[in-house]
């Protein structure tokens, strides 16, 4: 089992589907978990599962407001906690449209607002923790960024899937899970000479309820055949937050069941 006892991760959108998997099996694997989210349900959630757990704090952060993401690694000094893992994992995704009651216009009909919107959070919120990370801690003491991107990072969506289906692969999505691995290439060797490491994890479909054509018909465009569970994102989250990956910097790792691989 990966040992993350000498750990401190701080986690962006650490109550979605895959933050709280990661929330829960890094706490199991011992480190000190700093998780963060906008306020609501989600973060309540989180809060109620882990609060008793001395190991565990949380931060309300917006990713998209410069001024709260200036101030996030003075808040977790003052808890006494010297970060050493930051996770940009949080993200406007279409789950989270779908459940704020988002609508997904055709491409002909998407806003520049709307498209800006899903760039400030998932691509300029991802930079502006890198860049805070930059001043806070980089060159301090070791330390590594893990940017979150998705296997339509550099894979088209296959749109027919979605065909019918309540939620879509929305543009802005695939333009920002692309760009965020272009800040990792960028920082792995410019952070170098100061001891950081950055890399990118690139998920693939992970099940959340979704119906059982839906499963269907993306399971058909998988080597695996099948969506995976937020525990088999984790197992490979685990490990680049872990001693054991400080020799890898400036990489993707898929873990998409053979998705990108045919
Ligand atoms: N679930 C998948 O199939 C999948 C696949 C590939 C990549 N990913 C990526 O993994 C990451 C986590 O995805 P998920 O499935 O848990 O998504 P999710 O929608 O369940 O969770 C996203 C989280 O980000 C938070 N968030 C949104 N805007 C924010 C902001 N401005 N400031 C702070 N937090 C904000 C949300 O509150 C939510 O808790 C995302 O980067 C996503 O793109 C997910």
């Amino acid at each position: 089992m990966t040992d993350l006892s000498d750990r401190t991760v701080f986690i962006t959108g650490s109550g979605g589907v895959l933050g709280s998997a990661y929330v829960r099996r890094m706490l199991a694997a011992g480190a000190t978990v700093v998780a963060s989210d906008l306020p609501g349900p989600r973060a309540e959630a989180l809060q109620n599962a882990h609060g008793e757990d001395p190991k565990f704090h949380f931060l309300d952060l917006d990713v998209s407001d410069e001024t709260a993401v200036e101030e996030v690694f003075r808040r977790t000094a003052a808890l006494g906690l010297q970060v050493n893992v930051v996770l940009n994992n949080a993200a406007i995704t279409g789950e989270m449209l779908m459940g704020a009651g988002g609508s997904f216009p055709d491409f002909a009909d998407t806003s520049v607002a709307d498209f800006e919107k899903t760039l400030r959070t998932n691509l300029t919120g991802a930079f502006m923790i890198a860049r805070q990370m930059d001043r806070d801690i980089v060159g301090k003491y070791p330390a590594t960024l893990i940017n979150v991107a998705s296997m339509y990072a550099l894979n088209g969506a296959h749109h027919p899937i979605y065909d019918g289906m309540p939620f879509k692969n929305f543009s802005a999505y695939g333009v920002t899970k692309a760009g965020i691995h272009g800040l990792t290439v960028w920082l792995a060797g410019y952070w170098a000479p100061r001891k950081a490491t950055v890399n990118t994890i690139a998920p693939g479909a992970v099940f959340n309820n979704h119906s059982e054509e839906f499963q269907r018909r993306v399971g058909a465009l998988i080597m695996a055949g099948r969506m995976c569970a937020p525990d088999e994102i984790a197992d490979v989250m685990l490990f680049l937050a872990s001693k054991q990956a400080g020799y890898m910097t400036g990489q993707m790792v898929n873990v998409d069941g053979g998705f990108s691989a045919w």
